[in-house]
């Protein structure tokens, strides 16, 4: 069985992701750990709560973790996925079930990966300022992990939060540095760019959440009005990053994590993450010729088997 720990800022994409994680077979979540990012912390941990509401798993602990980055102030949460993170459309009557658990999330985090040592697969869909702080705790944590699967960064220089940094590294670029610095396990990364380029057209999105499952209304319900823009074709089709189509971010750490299979090419090559200048602050630099000399090298996903990951969205998407 493998064990999975998901850290999380529980947005859109998030929910889509922990989701295919409970669906997964031979998988079980020891925990979800919850950072700032899409919204502030205590929202993430509602969003988290609402999710394993829907799949009927409030069995599994939610700990609230950091509300900020280590450096300077929280940015970045806009407009992306509402001021809740879910889109703006569920009622405070929508209820979930369960509770927040009081021990934090970074004392969790390095709990539950000693309780269960060379065991734990960690997937961080979010800033990275609770791997960060957990590492800072336990310098030993990484060498006892199975392996850590990353959503952030970007491969080719280009970002979405600011020109070259992708939302979840440039929210605290400082983490994002620490982890791949010293989180020297097996390391596999989706960035911004290889997310956009595997992106579901409409027609393959309006296909997984019009079953009729407690699960895809629930996806259905919260893409509703946030998403809606990126249906209009106002966006060139053209612009393989920015145009029309679902794009399921986190989903693909958690697929690539459950079944290997889902990724069909990796650049394994050393990587930093830009923490100075301003332009710069939080891009990840990708160097595959290794000019950095870094002993650690990272897997950078590249091509994935859309057909297969489609389905496996879908077949989540049935859990309850
Ligand atoms: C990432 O930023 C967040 O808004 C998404 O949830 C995803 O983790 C994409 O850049
Ligand atoms: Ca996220």
């Amino acid at each position: 069985q493998k064990l999975l720990i998901i850290d999380t800022d529980c947005g859109i994409d998030d929910a889509l992701a922990i989701i295919v994680a409970l669906a997964a077979r031979g998988v079980k979540v020891l925990g979800i750990t919850c950072c700032f990012g899409n919204t502030a912390v205590d929202n993430v941990c509602q969003n988290v709560m609402r999710v394993l509401t829907v799949c009927q798993q409030t069995q599994i602990p939610v700990y609230k973790g950091s509300a900020g980055p280590l450096i300077g102030p929280v940015t970045g949460f806009k407009d992306h996925f509402g001021t809740d993170g879910l889109g703006d459309v569920l009622e405070n009557s929508e209820i979930w079930k369960g509770q927040i658990q009081k021990e934090h999330a970074v004392h969790a985090l390095i709990r539950l990966v000693n309780e269960n040592q060379g065991e734990v697969s960690l997937i961080a869909l979010g800033p990275l300022t609770n791997l960060a702080l957990a590492v800072r705790l336990d310098p030993t944590l990484p060498q006892k992990l199975k392996d850590l699967y990353i959503m952030g960064g970007n491969m080719e220089g280009k970002g979405n939060l600011t020109p070259s940094a992708e939302f979840n590294f440039s929210l605290d670029a400082e983490s994002a540095h620490i982890v791949l610095e010293e989180y020297t396990c097996s390391t596999h990364i989706a960035t911004w760019e290889f997310t956009c380029r595997n992106k579901l057209s409409w027609e393959s999105f309006d296909e997984l959440v019009n079953q009729d499952t407690s699960a895809a209304r629930f996806m259905k319900k919260i893409t509703s009005k946030c998403w809606a823009y990126s249906r209009e074709p106002r966006i060139s089709n053209k612009d393989l990053l920015f145009g029309h189509g679902f794009v399921p971010y986190d989903a693909f750490a958690v697929a690539a994590c459950v079944d290997s299979s889902v990724i069909t090419e990796s650049l394994q090559c050393a990587v930093r993450v830009e923490v100075q200048g301003q332009l710069g602050r939080g891009m990840m630099v990708v160097d595959p010729a290794n000019t950095l000399k870094k002993g650690h090298l990272v897997f950078v996903m590249r091509t994935c088997d859309l057909k297969k990951f489609s389905l496996m969205l879908k077949a989540a998407l049935q859990i309850a």
